[in-house]
């Protein structure tokens, strides 16, 4: 049996990257035959980036909906919050203490916020707090208590996986006295849509304002989102070049091979920016239209989904409680009957 298993940071909504990069192929993989899968709600990486208590809770809500309405079936997948877990975060204290400092120092959401401030001419760590720092351990516990074998994610989260890889080895190789505690995990990158990028062109993602959002603003919003992709200036009738164009990219996330060829025939023959935008809007729309209208009748029923996270939680525990036993037997903390 393989385990897939992924999560998504509750600090806001979702928008069309992290339903194309992770969302999607979660469910896609969690009904191929073999598959058992935990999909949750990463509740505590939350804190890390928002100290808004409503909008942390809400959000937490928002993406239970999410993945319910993208068709996730909880009779095939675990699907919880990580703050139900408390075998996460023990489990990230036994992997904080036999990973180097040096690691961390490398990771991406740490070494950025120190490049920004190094470049800013702030003290290197400021604003920099241990949540960030140790992020990927958190992660790492995400992951390895589960012993997922794939981790659906976006091309952003691959070096994660690389360091629960080797925070795992390190465990195994310290504590597994000839057996192995953990398997490694692979990161499931779906290389079409590897990193969506947003309506400037960057990597969409909350944090530069250029997402486009799943459901939020209804199929209006979405129009009005798609009207803010930029493109170059060619003018209706004149022929445009379609590779690079991030209106097309966002196009082919949602594409059947035949469709992505005629658009970019359709464009070299002089469409209209204005025309191509209406067509990506029909094409996202036609997909997550009724995901939308699913959303929206589950958002109305909080008790429903507090129900399905509890029994989710209570499967969660059954599989991560002896684990973890375990592990704390492994490391030492043994009772002394
Ligand atoms: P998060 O919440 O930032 O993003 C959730 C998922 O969406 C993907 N994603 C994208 N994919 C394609 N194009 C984009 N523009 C784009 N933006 C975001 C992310 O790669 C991710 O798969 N640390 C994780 C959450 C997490 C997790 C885990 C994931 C916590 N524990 C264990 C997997 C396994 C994060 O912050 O993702």
């Amino acid at each position: 049996l393989q385990r897939v298993l992924t999560g998504i940071t509750t600090t806001g909504t979702l928008h069309l990257g992290n339903y194309v990069g992770a969302v999607r192929p979660a469910i896609l993989a969690s009904q191929e035959a073999g598959v058992e899968s935990f999909f949750f709600m990463a509740d505590y990486h939350a804190l890390i980036k928002c100290d808004d208590p409503e909008r942390i809770n809400r959000s937490r809500l928002e993406i239970a909906a999410i993945w319910l309405a993208a068709g996730l079936d909880t009779s095939r997948v675990t699907f919880y919050r990580q703050s139900d877990i408390p075998e996460i975060p023990e489990l990230t204290w036994l992997l904080t203490c036999v990973t180097s400092k040096g690691q961390m120092n490398r990771a991406h959401a740490y070494k950025g916020a120190t490049d920004a401030n190094a470049a800013a001419g702030e003290d290197l760590d400021a604003g920099v707090t241990m949540g960030l720092y140790s992020y990927p351990i958190l992660m790492a516990a995400d992951i390895l208590m589960f012993n997922a074998h794939r981790v659906p994610v976006g091309r952003d989260q691959v070096q994660h996986i690389e360091m629960t890889r080797d925070v795992a080895q390190r465990f195994n190789h310290l504590f597994g006295k000839g057996r192995d505690f953990f398997v490694l995990p692979e990161a499931n990158v779906e290389e079409d849509v590897a990193l969506l990028p947003g309506l400037d062109g960057r990597k969409m993602s909350k944090s530069y304002d250029n997402a486009i959002p799943l459901f939020e603003g209804g199929a209006k919003g979405l129009k009005e989102a798609i009207a803010h992709i930029v493109t170059d200036s060619k003018l209706p009738g004149e022929p445009k070049e379609p590779e690079g164009q991030t209106l097309v990219t966002i196009y082919d996330a949602f594409a059947s091979a035949a469709q992505r060829q005629q658009f970019r025939a359709d464009l070299r023959a002089g469409l209209a920016w204005g025309e191509a935008k209406q067509q990506l809007f029909d094409l996202i729309d036609a997909e997550i239209a009724p995901l939308r209208s699913r959303y929206e009748a589950l958002m109305a029923q909080p008790e429903l989904i507090e129900a399905t996270l509890q029994e989710g939680a209570a499967k969660a525990r059954a599989v991560a409680a002896p684990l973890l036993a375990e592990l704390r037997h492994a490391v030492g903390l043994r009772s002394f009957a």
